[in-house]
């Protein structure tokens, strides 16, 4: 297709959303538990990759850019991923520790929209999780200096080469650039599609210990 044929086919296509209503008494005081039960009912619809959520950050000059990653654990209530912490998204969450999540489930109609802080995870944290990690995704974290510009085609092959060679016969260990971050929300909003548009979105927000929550409109 060409671009005017996309142009044309985005703007002949309208979905509309059939999901069950949504009101604040199905919905649990607590987000975290509330999400937990999305995650299973998306778990259960068989969506590929339920747990891949797009991750976007603010640069220092107040830029901001998403890319998807994988939501791996739960530390301190929040949302745990890992990466390079010398990566784009390592530097801009330096410079701005105030991050946004989405997880988007078309199958289901649902999206999750998460705003908090982020914060590197416990080295300990980080090493339980890379001991989980098969060889080859640890000879990858190696290999790659995760965003920087590629020089050559082969650059990434010689270097996987070289660190085969390197850690042959031993434990590769983790390294100091690779670990976790986890995302401690301050305000989730939980988003169900309805016909007509007329879809359901609840907010939680962080209120002292505990969470408010309110109805928001379409
Ligand atoms: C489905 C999917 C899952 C991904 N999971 C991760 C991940 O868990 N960690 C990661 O660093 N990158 C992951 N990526 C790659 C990122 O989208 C991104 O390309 C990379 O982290 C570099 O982003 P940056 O240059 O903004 O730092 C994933 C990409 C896709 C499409």
């Amino acid at each position: 297709m060409s671009l005017e044929e996309v142009r044309n086919y985005i703007n002949s296509v309208r979905r509309d959303f059939a999901s069950k209503p949504l009101s604040k008494s199905d919905l649990n005081e607590n987000p975290m538990e509330q999400f937990a039960t999305w995650m299973e009912e998306a778990v259960n619809a068989q969506i590929l990759d339920p747990y891949a959520m797009c991750l976007s950050t603010v640069n220092a000059a107040g830029k901001p850019s998403s890319r998807i990653v994988y939501w791996r654990d739960v530390a301190d209530d929040g949302f745990v991923l890992y990466t390079n912490y010398n990566s784009r998204k390592g530097i801009e969450i330096a410079a701005n520790p105030f991050v946004s999540l989405n997880f988007h489930w078309s199958e289901i109609d649902r999206q999750i929209r998460i705003e908090g802080s982020i914060k590197k995870v416990p080295v300990e944290m980080s090493d339980t999780y890379w001991a989980t990690r098969p060889r080859e995704s640890r000879i990858g974290a190696w290999a790659s200096a995760q965003s920087s510009i590629v020089l050559s085609p082969n650059q990434l092959q010689l270097s996987v080469n070289e660190l085969e060679e390197k850690y042959k016969n031993v434990d590769i260990p983790r390294p100091p650039h690779w670990g976790g971050y986890v995302v401690i929300p301050e305000r989730l909003e939980f988003w169900q599609g309805r016909p007509s548009r007329l879809h359901d979105r609840f907010i939680y927000i962080k209120s002292g210990e505990g969470w408010t929550m309110e109805q928001l409109s379409p």
